[in-house]
């Protein structure tokens, strides 16, 4: 595994793998067993030592753009309310009225001036101030300052919210990713593109089988063989290692025709797709010219079950020099693409592996060498989980 080569290079890189037919490797096989995706002990253990304690991504900025746009969000440990304050920060709270604890709000997103709780119509600001006892001359003596929302740390950066699922916890973000993310993320100006569509599917599959499956450069011909298939190579990967974070190239077959012939100082930016993985859940694709995230969120009791989110972000309609029923068609276009690929082929084959994963006598299975990108997910949630143990003891 290299680091830090410019980006051509990182292409050429990826080509000379394929002339020869290999990808970059991990050091050895490894071998795992069925109840990492059904321990329900485990599943406790992810939601607090990895979601409770590390930032993850819940949305694109743009999807709370403008002040007092709220989403509401299941998150590992807290349902949870992200809402844009009129000074154009974002905070978030657990969406649960302080009164007798009923969900505060039930849309999955909207605009709203305050949040009034559909039980008794107590009201909350959106910076989480109690606001309104209703008829509080009976309710008795409450200090209002105690019984705000309950607040859960939150950032935005480049161009993503992101939070740790912990109301006792802080967030920095730029930490998290560390230099070499920061600069690579930073880079990329996602902050200047908006999101296009966002999405979530509640599917009865372990978040790690899902995020394992968008991670992973050998399945493609086999499980795709008419779709992405025909589009990348298989099982050819040029990886960079961050420690905690990760991406690899992984070339287009339209790179075939630079396999012959030099491409001396040719651009190959429209030859390959590139991954990021982002520890603990999102895996963003840099596409020529677009980018998608694809975010994969434990169920918060049940470890057989998570949430997919995905969401395009492409340059905005006013810079793209595109009429707006042109700029709709085409984006419109891409994320169908993606959403039959992932609902007709990945789901169903994720589904029955859980099936599967449910075996009593499922025996030890394998990731490969070849399977680097899994390889490093695992290596870095289960050191998540060690550090939390031993911070819990
Ligand atoms: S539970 Fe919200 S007002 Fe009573
Ligand atoms: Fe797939």
């Amino acid at each position: 595994m290299t680091t830090s080569l410019p980006r051509q290079d990182r292409i050429r890189r990826a080509i000379e793998l394929l002339r020869n037919d290999t990808t970059d490797k991990f050091d050895e096989v490894v071998d795992f067993e069925a109840h990492e995706f059904t321990d329900p002990v485990l599943a406790q253990e992810e939601r607090d030592f990895i979601f409770g304690r590390v930032p993850s991504i819940i949305a694109h900025s743009t999807e709370i753009g403008k002040p007092y746009d709220f989403i509401t969000i299941a998150m590992p440990r807290n349902n949870i309310i992200a809402v844009r304050q009129k000074d154009g920060s974002v905070r978030t709270f657990v969406n649960l009225c302080r009164h007798r604890g009923a969900m505060l709000e039930t849309q999955e997103k909207g605009r709203c001036r305050f949040f009034s709780c559909p039980y008794h119509r107590w009201s909350y600001d959106p910076d989480g101030k109690l606001r309104t006892i209703t008829r509080d001359n009976t309710f008795g003596e409450v200090d209002r300052t105690e019984h705000g929302l309950v607040e859960i740390p939150c950032e935005e950066r480049h161009g993503f919210i992101w939070v740790v699922d912990n109301a006792h916890a802080d967030i920095d973000v730029a930490s998290w990713l560390g230099p070499e993310m920061d600069a690579i993320l930073a880079g990329y100006q996602l902050d200047k593109l908006v999101s296009f569509r966002a999405a979530g599917f509640d599917e009865p599959t372990n978040w790690k089988i899902m995020q394992d499956a968008f991670l992973d450069g050998y399945h493609i011909q086999y499980a795709h063989p008419n779709t992405a298939g025909k589009v990348i190579h298989t099982n050819v990967m040029a990886f960079e290692d961050f420690g905690r974070h990760l991406r690899f190239i992984a070339p287009r077959k339209t790179i075939d025709r630079w396999l012959e012939e030099d491409p001396g100082d040719t651009p190959l930016d429209d030859y390959v797709t590139e991954t990021h993985f982002l520890l603990p859940n999102s895996t963003l694709l840099r596409q020529p010219d677009h980018f998608q995230l694809l975010t994969f969120r434990p169920h918060p009791t049940d470890p057989t079950k998570s949430r997919m989110e995905q969401r395009l972000m492409v340059p905005p309609l006013e810079e793209s020099g595109m009429e707006e029923e042109r700029w709709n068609r085409r984006w419109e276009k891409n994320w169908d693409i993606l959403l039959a690929v992932l609902h007709n082929e990945d789901f169903p084959l994720l589904r029955n592996s859980q099936t599967g994963m449910g075996s009593a006598d499922a025996g030890k299975m394998l990731l490969g060498r070849n399977e680097t990108a899994n390889q490093l997910f695992r290596r870095e949630t289960k050191k998540l989980l060690a550090e939390g143990r031993a911070a819990a003891k």
